[in-house]
């Protein structure tokens, strides 16, 4: 097959990390006779140093007429300025709302061989297998918010808003999800406090209980899952929540099998182009130093074979790979504890020689 699949490796180490992802589909598009043309295109931060828009038309343009997209990461503290007309984030959320992509998957697993590498028990995390389902087009994030005077100065808000169909179509994401794995779905809110909760409760055991009778379901708060997520995290199988929850969630439980450059991210919606990223961030301290862990965005390359282009086979020889080069021992420093560890680049070798 041909492919494209627009890279954009954004700011911070993103371009470090994506050109390790490129280098995996090469050997991958070598190996199996597939050809994939990879432009880059700008986002994030350097695209509003070098046109002052975080989302170039060009940049989204491109995306819409591609299979695939592969981002790194954006933003960085040149772009921090609180009183700034645009930000690099800014990008990445029109990005996601252009391309309708409602549904992250963010599957969440321990490594038995990086075990030791969590801040958490060994008997605590071993085994755990967490597919977090985020929605990711709505909510307090794409809310109307604003700023108007106070007496003590300003104030400010956000408002949290979903519509029924909105939380039907992420539900029945997961819920598909579900069926394919261990058949538990866990649906977390505040629905003690917040109306917008209220309405994803009713609406998700609707769903779940007209189309999914199969499925074991539950509801947990939000406040309370925090606290499982690090007490019992294997008992949870498929998990879905608004769009703020799952980002906090997320980034919780990539503690979980110790390190955040590990874990892959997909995003996608009803139809078109999906976007593949790794959960962590640009990362501006240690960009440049090649030090950084490509793996997540190696695995987000393999999620892209399998999810857009129904590769599976190829997305499984990139998830073995990546396994048996941690199972090798070789260790960048984010998941190097006090042992010896590699480069960036050293680790793509090492992924390109297991493939
Ligand atoms: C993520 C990130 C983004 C988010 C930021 C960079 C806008 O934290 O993908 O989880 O909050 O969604
Ligand atoms: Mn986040």
């Amino acid at each position: 097959m041909h492919a494209t699949i627009v890279l954009l490796p954004g700011d911070g180490i993103g371009p470090e990390i994506v050109a390790q992802g490129k280098r995996v589909l090469e050997v991958i598009a070598k190996r199996t006779g597939h050809s994939f043309e990879m432009p880059e295109h700008a986002i994030g931060g350097n695209a509003i140093d070098s046109c002052g828009d975080p989302l170039p038309e060009e940049t989204l343009n491109a995306c819409r007429k591609s299979n695939a997209v592969l981002l790194g990461a954006v933003g960085g503290p040149k772009w921090d300025d609180p009183t700034a007309k645009t930000r690099p984030e800014a990008g990445l959320l029109r990005i996601r709302k252009e391309l309708g992509l409602f549904a992250n998957l963010r599957p969440t697993k321990t490594w038995d061989e990086l075990l030791d590498a969590s801040p958490l028990k060994r008997e605590i995390v071993a085994g755990t297998d967490i597919l977090f389902v985020r929605e990711l087009t709505g909510g307090i994030y794409f809310g109307e918010s604003g700023r108007r005077p106070h007496p003590s100065g300003e104030e400010a808000w956000n408002v949290m808003i979903y519509s029924t169909g909105e939380i039907e179509r992420v539900v029945r994401v997961a819920a598909d999800a579900a069926r394919k794995r261990r058949g538990k779905l866990t649906m977390v809110d505040k629905a003690n406090v917040l109306e917008a909760s209220r309405l994803w409760r009713q609406v998700a055991e609707r769903v779940v209980r007209t189309e999914y009778p199969d499925l074991q379901y539950n509801v947990v708060l939000v406040d309370s899952m925090a606290m499982h997520l690090i007490s019992k995290p294997r008992e949870f199988d498929v998990v879905v929540t608004e769009n703020l929850f799952g980002d906090i969630l997320t980034d919780e439980a990539s503690m979980l099998p110790g390190s955040l450059g590990l874990l892959p991210s997909a995003s996608i919606g009803a139809s078109g182009p999906g976007l593949f990223e790794p959960i962590h961030g640009s990362a501006p301290d240690i960009a440049g130093k090649n030090i950084a862990n490509p793996l997540a965005t190696i695995l987000a390359a393999a999620m892209m074979l399998r999810y857009s282009m129904s590769m599976n086979a190829e997305a499984d020889a990139i998830e073995e790979a990546v396994s048996r080069v941690l199972k090798a021992g070789h260790r960048t420093k984010d998941i190097a504890g006090t042992g010896t560890s590699i480069s960036t680049t050293e680790m793509g070798d090492f992924v390109v020689g297991m493939l």
